[in-house]
Formats: C-alpha cells, sequence, structure tokens
C-alpha cells in the first residue's frame, strides 16, 4: 500500500481531472459508494471460484459478526447501490463513474499493489451494441487525452448463459486430456474455471492450449450477431482494435463484450484498463433483469506509463522576501490578499536573512520575488525581479498590490 506524495499526486490529479471532464462530455455522473460491503456481495458477483474470492479479499468480522469485506473492485458495490436505491426509477438508463481505492491480498511487484486505484465507468440498462462501442470510444478518447502511449485495445466475446456451459464442456474435455501439462493451480481449478486456463502465464499450460478451442467460434446467433456489431460501430468510429480470442477475464460477471487495454510497458502487469458486459449481475444481485457494461482503469498504473511525461508541480507565482518587523508586517497582509485571489504566494515565517530567504524563493521555484527591506520600506518602495528574466525593477508601494495582480495575470 503506497503513499502518494506531493510531486506525484499532481499526476494523480491530472487523471481524474481529465477522467471527469470526459466522462462528463458522454453523459456520466459520478457515484461515490463506501470501500466496506458485506463479503456476501463480492462472492456473488466475482464468483466463488475466482481468484479475487478464493484468496485476495480483506475480509473481517465487525463486532456484530457481520462478514465485511475492502471492496476488491467497484461494480459490484455500484450495482448495489443501483439496486438499493432504484436507480432504475429514476431513469430507464444509468451511466455511472467512480474513483477510489480498492484492495487485494495479492502479491506485490511492480503495477500490483494491495491497495490500488482504480477510474470506472458503468452503464445499466441498454443491451444494444452501440453502448459497448460508446464506453470503449470513451476509454479510449481517455488514453488520446492524457497521453498514454503504447497501449492496444483488445476485445472478446465470452458468451451467454445459452452458448458458454456447451462450451466450457468442450473446453474442459480438452483440458483433461493435457492434465500432466498444465501448472498445479490449472490442474485444481480446470473443472471449476477451464476458461481461466486459457489466460495463464505457466509455460506448460500456455503449450498445452495453443490448439484449444475458441468462444468466438462456440458463440450462438445472439452473441455472434452482438459482437459483430460491436466491431462494425467500432470501424465507423475509426476505433482500431485487435480480437483476443484467449481474453479470460478473472470475475465471473461477464458475458459477451470483454476488453482490455493492454501494454507492452509494465511486465507481465500488462492491463491498464479493462471490462466488459455483465447482463446477468443485477438481476444476479436481486435488482430488474437490466443489462450493464463497464470497465475500470488502474491508476497506478497510468502513472508508471506516464513515466518521464509526469505533471509538474505548479510553479510558486511570487515570493516575499521581507526584512524587519515593518516589512515582514506589510509582506504578511499583502501575501494573504495575493492568495485570496488565487495567486500563489509565499513567504519567509521567521525572520531568515535575506540571502536564506532568496535560497527558500529557488527551491519553490518562484516566478517573481519581491525584495521589501527597511531600506526599501523607508523609500516607500520595493523590489520585483523577475527570475526568468533576471531583471529588476524598483515600485512604489502605493499601488503595489495592482501592479503585482497585473503582473502575475500575465504568468
Ligand atoms: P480488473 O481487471 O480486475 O477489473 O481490474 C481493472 C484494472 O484495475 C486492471 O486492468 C488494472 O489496471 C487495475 N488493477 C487490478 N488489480 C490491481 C492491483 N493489484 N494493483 C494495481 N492495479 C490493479 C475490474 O476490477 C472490473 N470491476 C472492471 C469492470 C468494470 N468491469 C466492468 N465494469
Amino acid at each position: 500500500m503506497n503513499d502518494i506524495l506531493p510531486g506525484e499526486v499532481e499526476t494523480w490529479q491530472h487523471l481524474e481531472e481529465q477522467a471527469r471532464r470526459i466522462f462528463r462530455a458522454y453523459g456520466f455522473a459520478e457515484i461515490r459508494v463506501p470501500v466496506v460491503e458485506k463479503t456476501e456481495l463480492f462472492c456473488r458477483s466475482i464468483g466463488e471460484t475466482t481468484d479475487i474470492v478464493e484468496k485476495e479479499m480483506y475480509t473481517f468480522s465487525d463486532k456484530s459478526g457481520n462478514s465485511l469485506t475492502l471492496r476488491p473492485e467497484g461494480t459490484a458495490p455500484v450495482m448495489r447501490s443501483f439496486i438499493q436505491n432504484k436507480l432504475h426509477n429514476r431513469d430507464p438508463i444509468a451511466k455511472l463513474y467512480y474513483m477510489g481505492p480498492m484492495f487485494r491480498y495479492e502479491r506485490p511487484q511492480k503495477g500490483r499493489y494491495r491497495q490500488f486505484h482504480q477510474i470506472g465507468a458503468e452503464v445499466v440498462g441498454v443491451d444494444d451494441p452501440k453502448i459497448d462501442a460508446q464506453v470503449l470510444a470513451m476509454l479510449v478518447h481517455f488514453f488520446e487525452e492524457v497521453a498514454i502511449p503504447d497501449v492496444e485495445l483488445q476485445i472478446n466475446s465470452l458468451g451467454c448463459p445459452e452458448c458458454r456451459p456447451a462450451f466450457r464442456n468442450l473446453l474442459i474435455d480438452f483440458l483433461q486430456e493435457r492434465l500432466e501439462s498444465l501448472c498445479e493451480d490449472c490442474q485444481r481449478r480446470y473443472r471449476t474455471n477451464p476458461l481461466r486456463v486459457l489466460d495463464c502465464k505457466a509455460k506448460g499450460c500456455r503449450e498445452a492450449t495453443l490448439d484449444a478451442p475458441s468462444m468466438l467460434d462456440h458463440l450462438c446467433g445472439g452473441c455472434t450477431g452482438h459482437f459483430a456489431q460491436v466491431r462494425g460501430h467500432l470501424d465507423d468510429l475509426a476505433i482500431p482494435y485487435a480480437v483476443n480470442p484467449r481474453m479470460v477475464r478473472g470475475l465471473d460477471y461477464y458475458t459477451k463484450t470483454t476488453f482490455e487495454v493492454v501494454t507492452g510497458s509494465l511486465g507481465s502487469q500488462n492491463a491498464v484498463a479493462a471490462g466488459g458486459r455483465y447482463d446477468g449481475l443485477v438481476r444476479e444481485l436481486g435488482g430488474p433483469p437490466l443489462s450493464g457494461i463497464g470497465f475500470a482503469m488502474g491508476v497506478e498504473r497510468l502513472v508508471l506509463m506516464k513515466g518521464e511525461a509526469l505533471v509538474q508541480p505548479p510553479r510558486l507565482e511570487l515570493f516575499l522576501a521581507a526584512i524587519g518587523d515593518e516589512a515582514a508586517r506589510q509582506a504578511f497582509i499583502l501575501m494573504s490578499s495575493l492568495q485570496r485571489r488565487g495567486h500563489r504566494a509565499e513567504m519567509d515565517y521567521e525572520g531568515k536573512s535575506l540571502k536564506s530567504q532568496l535560497r527558500r524563493a529557488d527551491k519553490l521555484r518562484a516566478c517573481h520575488v519581491l525584495i521589501l527591506g527597511e531600506d526599501e520600506i523607508a523609500r516607500q518602495a520595493a523590489l520585483l525581479k523577475d527570475m526568468d528574466a533576471g531583471t529588476q525593477e524598483e515600485i512604489p508601494l502605493a499601488g503595489l498590490e495592482e501592479l503585482l495582480l497585473e503582473r502575475l495575470r500575465r504568468l
């Protein structure tokens, strides 16, 4: 679990601001849900046999003996809230986004943490494949706006309760004949969660499943048509993508369209964003039979990918260097007034020497320094240094604030 410190946090804020701005344009409203939910919510939605539920949840009993879990993802809590607050009665289509911490007890490595942050978006109530393409368009738009390079959008279809069971059985039969080549994990889970084997990183599993049957060849008519239309809409919007028939998501609620935004630059944690359709989830959780689709991006991974292009903290506009009590008093009043008008102004609070005050102005990368010394006060003037141009001018104290506001506006 990481601290996010000044210097890094500016990049986080930038990503969050861009997400808010872009998601708003696509009609999404923010929803904020608690970080803790009943454990049962995640078991029912993500699936009992998934890695997340089997081994990665932070689960505890509260003082009344309820089993609670720190949310490992955002979709289930948002759907719980959607149902509980009957949001479908307000609007038959809900477009919601969220950002915040998620918790998974995974083995930490680059790009994988136990507390991490997601920015996610969900749409409830639209079956039409146009919404799949819209959600992907918004995701791709975000990546373009924040200038994250070298990413590829991969899509797949995982079918529906009509076509997936037959495919599952086919896959189990296929895996059964190759059991001894599979890793220990996959030998254990090939019956309960055979699709996961297709996604296993172990060399033996990869080789053994090279010619495994593909879900895409076993979709029912409805799913085939839906997937073809999603692809058609993506083509209409000129959104590049690759079909990855081996993509299997680590959560059980998915149906039909699934997708990931992957990168080559983060080692094995290569998914920066992921999501898909979950048409049965709202009903499974006790709500009306409404379909859903959404995604979540991993903010830590986005920040890692920004690499050298991190957002710099803003420069200080004005440092007020004052010598003597009366100068410090006047500088303090002036600084406070500039701050109230939204300017980044700073001064020394401890009566340090001019030299040490100027050092601090340098450290804060001040654009301007105003020197108010005893001599200057006696002359009813101050010295304004432009740190980039290397120039300085004496300006009268009368009308000083107006003149400073004029200069700072030009920054
Ligand atoms: P997920 O694939 O489990 O999907 O996570 C989405 C993204 O969160 C990943 O692509 C990755 O960027 C980030 N992420 C996941 N685990 C970690 C971790 N331990 N450390 C750092 N980043 C991580 C979901 O969570 C679904 N709720 C997405 C979704 C929304 N599907 C439909 N709607």
